[in-house]
């Protein structure tokens, strides 16, 4: 018996080196420590012990038993302290890169255009969102029955005060020239809000940038040469220009601007639509209604504005043809353009 619990304590210790988790620590108490275990066994046989044996061969089993408890209870108390300080993570695994966050691309084209007209001499004037329809229209030289009023392309704020969503950035024109004398050099950059389809070339809210100079004697000259300089700043000393007669209440004589495709040099492409130029601005001499609503005198004073819109650029220069990805705020367009 004595040379049986010699052997099986043998087994026991060698069969600890096996022992490196706690599914072997478990196997390790199904086959040692359980009441259907080998130690339990050899107790089970201590009533073929003679007597006088009893003694010694109970403290030979019980100084096993203990044996096996100890080294069990020690095992699973360092597997348990393992778990609990290893994460569960794999720190083999490459890095993840962080996101580095650029501005917009709108805000890009934004920043670009009032850079270049502030190195001209323009400083940057703003006004509110929310407008009066003196300021949108009336001071504008807009006609009372003027379409653009109209209910299907002015946000209304409400119908009976006389507020809306200004439709252009024209009306921040009027608060400057009301707030200052001439000479005035000013660009105004900011969201417009038209009552517009959303699709792929046009959105209910958009951006502008609008510039105006009131002095002593500004010419038509003057305005197309401005406009040029600008237009060479933002797209290279390459491109053509032609300016296209048009029509705004607030200018006369009102043009278009349009440049030569920068995409395709002129040729046509999808970009261009095949015509080989794209239209970046309208643009005009202010006309003296504006002025003289403004307490300009316009014998002595006369002025030019124009207006781009930033979206339209932003799609030429990022390439994109619609509209509505700029706004979708989906990373993976925003990070390409
Ligand atoms: N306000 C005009 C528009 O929204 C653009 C413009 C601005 C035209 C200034 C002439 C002068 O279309």
């Amino acid at each position: 018996m004595i040379k049986e619990i010699t052997k099986l304590k043998e087994e026991i210790s060698g069969s600890l080196g096996n022992v490196a988790d706690m599914e072997s620590l478990d196997s390790f108490k199904l086959k040692y420590l359980v009441k259907k275990g080998s130690i339990q066994a050899l107790f089970d046989r201590m009533k073929e012990v003679p007597k006088e044996d009893k003694p010694l061969i109970g403290k030979e089993l019980n100084l096993l038993r203990k044996f096996a408890q100890d080294k069990f209870n020690s095992l699973s108390e360092k597997f348990k302290r393992a778990e609990e300080s290893t994460p569960d993570i794999d720190l083999t695994l490459p890095g993840r890169a962080g996101y580095i966050g650029s501005r917009h691309p709108v805000l890009q084209v934004l920043d670009d255009m009032v850079n270049v007209f502030t190195s001209m001499g323009f400083d940057v004037a703003e006004g509110p969102d929310i407008e009066d329809d003196h300021h949108n229209f009336d001071a504008l030289n807009f006609p009372p029955d003027h379409p653009a009023r109209d209910m299907q392309d002015t946000f209304f704020v409400k119908s009976d005060n006389g507020l809306l969503l200004r439709t252009h950035t024209s009306p921040v024109q009027i608060r400057v020239m009301q707030s200052q004398k001439p000479p005035i050099r000013s660009i105004m950059p900011g969201r417009v809000y038209r009552n517009e389809a959303i699709n792929s070339r046009s959105l209910a809210e958009f951006h502008q940038v609008e510039g105006l100079y009131v002095d002593k004697k500004v010419s038509f000259a003057e305005l197309k040469g401005t406009m040029m300089i600008f237009a060479c700043k933002m797209y290279g000393n390459d491109i053509d220009f032609r300016f296209r007669p048009s029509f705004f209440p607030f200018t006369e004589p009102s043009a278009e601007l349009d440049i030569s495709c920068f995409l395709c040099g002129g040729g046509g492409c999808r970009v261009c639509k095949k015509t080989g130029w794209l239209e970046i601005a309208g643009c005009g001499m202010v006309h003296p209604n504006v002025l003289g609503g403004c307490d300009i005198d316009p014998e002595r004073y006369s002025g030019f504005a124009f207006g781009f819109g930033i979206e339209r650029v932003t799609m030429l220069r990022t390439g994109i043809d619609d509209i509505r990805l700029l706004y979708e705020n989906d990373v993976r367009v925003l990070e390409q353009l």
